[in-house]
């Protein structure tokens, strides 16, 4: 574990109706008031997001969606934009989940706008980042993140990478119970840091936050937590259950 701020993000995924949301967030307020020392964000879809919103008001628990358009207002049926999370207060934005990636087209050209587009809307991006079992075996994971970084970043400065955090989600491990070794985990932290230290600055990529992703449970945080540069997890199935959530926030202090 390092110097920065902890983070621990729940990815709701498609998942719970309005009024299951306010079944878990008023469960999940009680577990994690006065937590110190690590932000936690949570992750609706859309439908949910202004009402979890309003909820959290008066403690720290940030809200984030899951994605969002690159531009600002248009004819683009089924689309939200940035302008659109501010207005009801989300603080963070998903980009480039592997699912968008291989279910709904979302290549790195698009993630390219979609970053500065929120970062310019007050939006603080969590890009996503991963290599599959196929591109794992090949021995091609460095070329893939270094791919994703170096395209989908290209549209910020230096002076602004401080800002978004950046998520290591190997594809294999995502909703697999197949959790990646903290040693693997750290590997690849470390090589997406190095890589944006080489990109802009080192002093700008120390600062940055880089999460793990992939099949994190109350029962795995702690030993990836104490890697040097795996400074919090994005939650996806574990995240469903405010206690387990809880629990994962806990541990990952
Ligand atoms: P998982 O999902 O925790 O269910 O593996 C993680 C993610 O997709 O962010």
């Amino acid at each position: 574990m390092s110097q920065r701020t902890s983070v621990i993000a729940g990815n709701w995924k498609m998942n719970k109706t309005t009024s299951d949301a306010r079944i878990y967030v008023e469960e999940l307020i009680g577990l994690v008031a006065g937590k110190e020392g690590v932000e936690i964000i949570l992750c609706p879809p859309f439908t949910c997001l202004a009402e979890v919103n309003a909820m959290l008001e008066g403690t720290d628990v940030r809200v984030s969606a899951q994605n969002m358009h690159f531009e600002e207002l248009g004819a683009y049926t089924g689309e939200i934009s940035a302008g659109m999370l501010t207005d009801i207060g989300v603080t963070d934005v998903i980009l480039g989940h592997s699912e968008r990636r291989e279910h709904f087209c979302e290549d790195d050209e698009s993630l390219a706008k979609k970053v500065p587009a929120a970062i310019d809307a007050g939006i603080r991006p969590i890009l996503c980042v991963g290599e599959s079992d196929e591109e794992r075996e090949a021995g091609s994971t460095e070329t893939k993140l270094e791919r994703q970084l170096t395209q989908d970043l290209a549209g910020i400065s230096g002076g602004q990478l401080a800002g978004i955090i950046v998520a290591y989600e190997p594809i294999w491990a995502i909703g697999t119970g197949k959790t990646a070794t903290p040693q693997i985990a750290q590997e690849a932290c470390a090589f997406i840091r190095k890589t944006l230290a080489g990109e802009f600055t080192p002093a700008a990529a120390a600062q940055v936050r880089i999460l793990y992703g992939g099949s994190v449970k109350p029962g795995n945080i702690t030993e990836l937590m104490v890697e040097e540069d795996i400074d919090g997890a994005l939650v996806g199935g574990a995240c469903l259950t405010a206690s387990d959530f809880a629990r994962i926030v806990d541990f990952g202090r």
